[in-house]
């Protein structure tokens, strides 16, 4: 597997739509294996393949799950841990959005350290094809509905902060254009 440098807005590579995946190939699962070692290395929760330049319609999400036996007692540190639980999905459609909308607090690996509520579906029903390329369905909600509508934002061009009003996002672009400036300066 290999680490990946990931693209920063306003790089318009990032506004680029991502085009469907054909087939599940040997060549495009070493990609979702880098892009889970890429977003791991961040670290991240989440990481659409147009954030390493690649405009394919995949993602990559780990939000971890609970270690067997984390909630009976033992020490806070033990309870925080989590194992690794990631998942891959190609070619993802919302099928289905609920009525009902949340606010939730979103980052980006592409808007680093800069942080906003979207209003999003409180929970969505997805279609995708998986790791091996199999036709699934899965209903997210919480955590897992917020991350896989902000990632495919990605495949569509769109960033979380477009979800923003102008002021605010053009705001926090001058951060990112500055953040930049002093990281090149030294
Ligand atoms: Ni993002």
């Amino acid at each position: 597997m290999a680490k990946l440098p990931i693209l920063v807005a306003p790089d318009p590579v990032l506004k680029q739509v991502s085009q469907p995946v054909a087939e599940v190939t040997d060549e495009l699962r070493r990609l979702m294996d880098d892009m889970l070692e890429t977003m791991y290395a961040a670290p991240g929760i989440g990481l659409a393949a147009i954030q390493i330049g690649v405009a394919k319609r995949i993602i990559v999400i780990d939000l971890g799950k609970d270690k067997p036996g984390a909630d009976d007692g033992g020490d806070a540190e033990k309870k925080k841990e989590k194992d690794p639980d990631p998942m891959y999905f190609v070619n993802p459609e919302i099928v289905w959005a609920s009525d009902e909308l949340v606010m939730c607090e979103e980052g980006c690996l592409s808007v680093p350290d800069l942080y906003e509520e979207v209003e999003r579906p409180a929970r969505v029903k997805v279609r995708y094809l998986d790791y091996h390329g199999k036709s699934q369905e899965i209903d997210c909600e919480g955590m897992l509905a917020t991350c896989i509508q902000h990632e495919m934002d990605h495949l569509e061009g769109v960033l979380f902060i477009d979800h923003l009003s102008r002021l605010k996002r053009e705001m926090m672009l001058k951060k990112l254009v500055k953040a930049r400036k002093r990281e090149s300066v030294g």
